[in-house]
């Protein structure tokens, strides 16, 4: 997730630009840069970090010129770095582009441009956009754009502008945000409101295929064919600050909101159906290599060490590999037993969190092969591993993780299904379906959180209560603890995540009618023995929430509330429980007056022992 900004009117373009960027920081701020043209020069500035940086730069040398474009980075290709930020020049520095998405089929095109003596300035997917644009110019900016995106698949969200027709600006959009914002004499392109409501309220929100031409006095939209489109003028109404949430509340809402669009962003590209192939070539390690491994330990803290616990479930599964699962600061001080047939796989949404960076260094050390998986690219973590692999999260600016969470999951099923491929565990026909039902998730998850106010209303059993229960087996008892840690973490109620046959060995004893449990009741091979833990607790009084699969009509006389889940694969269902308790997790914690955002005595990232 990255934020672009264009505008084209009579004004100075460099202090809108800048403006609308920091506007734009918490869709990513590992970089940033911005592009003029005056009297047909076209100049840009770029630097590595927040915004701050490529303000520095520019107090020293400013950017004149009424057209321009900004861009603010949150990579998934290529390292934040300087050659790395966007806005990307073609050879001859007529063109310039910024974007935000994935472009999937970067690579070919990247070799078939060299081939024909392009030269290339960065590691980005984006610049192979702006010389395919380039090497059709002949045919006017506005075909050569069109021609260029029917070449490439994948996700954008574009500003174009040139040097030599500095009287326009070019933008397109296919499944990442873009709208156009409309002003007296001078318009507007960005990838969400706060980067320009402070100029306009006016704006039209572009559609998949859309290209916009604006010029200071006027906007056209087309589509792929060049026929005209319209566009519905809104009027928005929100504050500039709750702009930044999109109009939700808060960002954990947000970011709630926003899980079928991270899970999409981080299995694109990697997967297809067709061959029933899955591709991690980021991993670091050979198939070779991937063949030796004969263990794997996956080491984690908190949110993230709950979806290492799923990760087993999903790699013991599909790839037939014996999977251990540790916490951090436990692994790296137990002399943990490894070798070169081990793989160590760290999992951290920052990157950044210290016990999980000290572990990859025991690991290294005793020699160990190791990788992450991490929604940062260039952090901490991240430089110390042979490979990563990246969830496509966007920047989770809510403390309690929640996107990053379901996206570690997707990469979890990824690289399970890539391991079981390479250990020829799984056939083709079983990886096709375990494919299509991934893809299916997004559409899942929508489902889900359309049911929001019914999620909304359980919290009425919570938000009183000081203790709460979540209870599950195999997957469902991680997805059972990671509910449980939702709703401690915001809400501040004491709550446990358990595993469900465990009860009779203690906890038990907890049970009344004071204390609402959570179970985890999916259909699957466990689901007979979960009912017969849901009579236990009911035969105390218990007060009993399940989560059941769409169409269980068994579970309804048994327990107090149901969510129903929609049914997919044992191994994705986790994916869809967590979000109901994420949600449940949300609006308790709301009804609390706490502060969903930053909960007291908790940081985003947990940078000390
Ligand atoms: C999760 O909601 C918490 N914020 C916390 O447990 C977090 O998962 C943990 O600190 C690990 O962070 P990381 O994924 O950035 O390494």
């Amino acid at each position: 997730m990255c934020g672009i900004i264009g505008y084209i009117g009579e004004k100075k373009a460099q202090p809108i630009l800048i403006a609308g960027l920091k506007n734009l920081e918490y869709r990513g701020y590992d970089s940033a840069g911005i592009a003029a043209i005056d009297k047909g020069r076209l100049r840009i500035a770029r630097a590595k970090g927040k915004i701050r940086q490529l303000e520095k730069k520019l107090s020293e040398r400013p950017l004149p010129g009424t057209i321009g474009l900004g861009h603010n980075r949150w990579a998934t290709h290529g390292l934040p770095s300087e050659e790395n930020a966007h806005p990307h020049v073609d050879c001859k520095k007529n063109l310039v582009i910024i974007h935000n998405g994935i472009i999937e089929n970067y690579l070919p095109l990247r070799e078939r441009l060299k081939k024909e003596g392009h030269r290339f300035g960065s590691d980005t997917d984006t610049e192979v956009m702006v010389h395919l644009i380039e090497k059709y110019m002949n045919l006017g900016l506005e075909t050569a754009l069109r021609k260029a995106l029917k070449m490439i698949t994948g996700s954008y969200a574009i500003g174009l502008i040139s040097r030599k027709d500095p009287g326009v600006l070019l933008a397109a959009r296919q499944g990442s945000p873009l709208i156009v914002g409309l002003g007296k004499g001078e318009n507007f392109i960005a990838s969400d409101v706060p980067a320009i409501l402070h100029l306009t309220k006016k704006v039209m929100y572009l559609c998949d295929g859309d290209i916009a031409i604006l010029t200071p006095s006027n906007v056209r939209i087309k589509n792929m064919a060049g026929k005209t489109q319209s566009r519905k003028v809104r009027e928005i109404s929100w504050d500039p600050v709750s702009a930044k949430k999109s109009g939700y509340p808060h960002f954990m809402l947000k970011e709630i909101f926003e899980q079928p669009q991270a899970i999409e962003d981080t299995f694109t590209g990697r997967v297809s159906p067709e061959k029933g192939k899955v591709y991690l070539s980021e991993i670091g390690l050979s198939g070779k290599e991937l063949k030796k491994i004969e263990r794997v330990v996956i080491t984690a803290c908190g949110t993230s060490w709950h979806s290492a616990l799923i990760g087993k479930f999903m790699m013991e599964e599909f790839a037939r590999i014996p999977v251990e699962v540790d916490y951090a600061a436990e692994f790296r001080y137990r002399n943990p037993i490894l070798n070169a047939k081990t793989l160590v796989i760290g999992i951290s949404q920052s990157g950044e969190t210290a016990d999980t960076l000290g572990a990859m260094h025991e690991a290294k050390k005793q020699g160990a092969r190791v990788i992450s998986i991490c929604n940062v690219v260039g952090s901490s973590i991240t430089r110390e591993t042979e490979g990563v692999i990246y969830t496509h999260a966007g920047p989770e600016i809510g403390v309690a993780s929640t996107k990053a969470f379901s996206s570690q999951l997707v990469v979890l099923y990824l690289l399970s299904l890539y391991l079981s491929d390479i250990r020829k565990e799984i056939f083709l026909k079983k990886m096709r379906k375990y494919i299509l039902d991934l893809k299916k998730i997004p559409f899942l998850i929508k489902e889900i959180l359309k049911r929001h106010p019914e999620i909304e209303s359980l919290a009425n059993i919570f938000y009183k209560k000081t203790n709460a229960l979540y209870l599950g087996r195999g997957e469902g008892y991680a997805v059972a603890l990671e509910g449980a840690l939702k709703l401690k973490e915001v809400s501040y109620i004491h709550s446990e995540g358990y595993p469900a046959a465990e009860m009779k060995h203690g906890p038990i004893a907890l049970i009344d009618k004071n204390m609402p449990v959570v179970v985890l009741a999916l259909k699957g091979r466990r689901y007979d023995k979960i009912l017969g833990n849901i009579s236990e607790v009911k035969a105390r009084s218990g007060v009993v929430i399940a989560l059941a699969s769409a169409g269980d009509k068994k579970i309804k006389e048994k327990v107090d509330y149901i969510i129903y889940i929609p049914r997919t694969n044992e191994m994705l269902s986790a994916i869809l429980a967590v979000i109901p308790m994420q949600l449940l997790a949300y609006y308790t914690a709301i009804k609390r007056g706490c502060n969903v955002d930053q909960p007291r005595n908790l940081a985003k990232s947990v940078t000390v022992e």
